[in-house]
């Protein structure tokens, strides 16, 4: 840990509005992290120029320190000044700007950017977000936000305010409420042309590009630390629910809660009609859902590889991967 434990506080949770942003941005310029929607996962912010405040945002997670931080900006220009954009990069960016995009570039020195923003890499993770709390924030901090997903290390992600509040309360001040996200799952990461997080910027709309699709999951964990360096968040045991998960199931065993998609009923159903949109917006809530239920296992229907389903298909497989 960075900091010494902060003692426990009390988590206050505003709507989104004029005066939840301005006690928001105060926070941020207080050098305290803050729980902010975007159109992905919500996001807990600090200012990415002040490693007090960056600290700050590992201390509340419990997260390792190798673990590199996303920075979200207002537009390319402001993200032309802390990375180094090349055609490629600016293609995507033109492309996908604002959205669920998370492009790895090369740092540029002196901007001003903490080292624990980057975990002393020489690339930086950035990405302009289109959710209108991130951006009246980024707007009113009038700095870069640095923003993991708001949740305790290695924890699913949350897609609601509520889910914050019961993995971080206690930890962090401010949520600021938007409802449920969108995308429901991560942005997409690309490093140069790979792809190392498949997300909502799917495989089928970077394939113009000549974007080549992420190694499959395991082949990183092996390399050991060369991949910790390339691809640090990138666990296997990343997005765990609390209890065992089984991939693939059409139907449930008596101690086991089912997550349903298309023809496979469930306790929850990501998308009766087999939208795949849809399941991902309402995946991580299904989680939460399950984990909080009164059965101990966990099981969810086949998701099909296409689109954003290889997004949800990589975090199911991290969910249920034990160590
Ligand atoms: O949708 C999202 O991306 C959300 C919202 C809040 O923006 N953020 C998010 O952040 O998912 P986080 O911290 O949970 O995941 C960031 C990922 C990690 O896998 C991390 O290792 C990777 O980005 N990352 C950050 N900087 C990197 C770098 N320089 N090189 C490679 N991977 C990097
Ligand atoms: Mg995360």
């Amino acid at each position: 840990m960075m900091t010494a434990p902060n003692p426990p506080m009390q988590t206050r949770t505003l709507p989104y509005g004029a005066v939840a942003i301005a006690e928001a941005a105060a926070l941020i310029r207080a050098g305290q992290p803050v729980a902010i929607p975007t159109e992905t996962v919500y996001g807990l912010a600090a200012d990415a120029t002040d490693s007090g405040a960056v600290a700050r945002i590992y201390a509340a997670k419990g997260r390792p320190s190798f673990n590199p931080l996303i920075v979200h900006v207002l537009d390319l220009a402001a993200a032309e000044r802390i990375a180094v954009f090349d055609a490629t990069a600016r293609a995507l960016a033109a492309a996908f700007w604002p959205g669920p995009l998370t492009l790895v570039l090369p740092l540029r020195p002196d901007v001003g950017i903490a080292s624990l923003v980057t975990a002393g890499l020489d690339t930086i993770a950035i990405r302009v977000p289109a959710h209108r709390a991130m951006r009246a924030l980024i707007a009113a901090a009038g700095v870069p936000l640095a923003a993991p997903s708001a949740n305790a290390s290695g924890a699913i992600s949350p897609t609601r305010a509520a889910h914050v509040v019961a993995s971080l309360g206690g930890r962090i001040a401010l949520v600021v409420d938007d409802g449920a996200t969108a995308a429901g799952v991560e942005s997409t990461i690309v490093a140069g042309l790979e792809v190392l997080r498949p997300g909502p910027v799917t495989a089928e709309d970077l394939a113009r590009f000549g974007t080549l699709a992420a190694p499959p999951l395991g082949k990183r964990e092996e390399d050991g630390a060369a991949a910790i360096v390339t691809a640090p968040g990138q666990l296997a045991s990343h997005y765990a629910p609390r209890k065992p998960l089984r991939l693939n199931a059409t139907e449930a065993a008596e101690d086991e809660y089912l997550i349903g998609f298309g023809a496979v009923a469930g306790d929850a159903t990501l998308s009766t009609q087999g939208d795949l949109t849809e399941a991902a917006a309402r995946l991580f809530d299904a989680l939460h859902q399950a984990d909080a239920s009164d059965r101990s296992r966990i099981a969810i229907a086949p998701i099909p590889q296409t689109g954003i389903g290889a997004a949800i298909n990589d975090r199911l497989r991290r969910a249920a991967h034990r160590d």
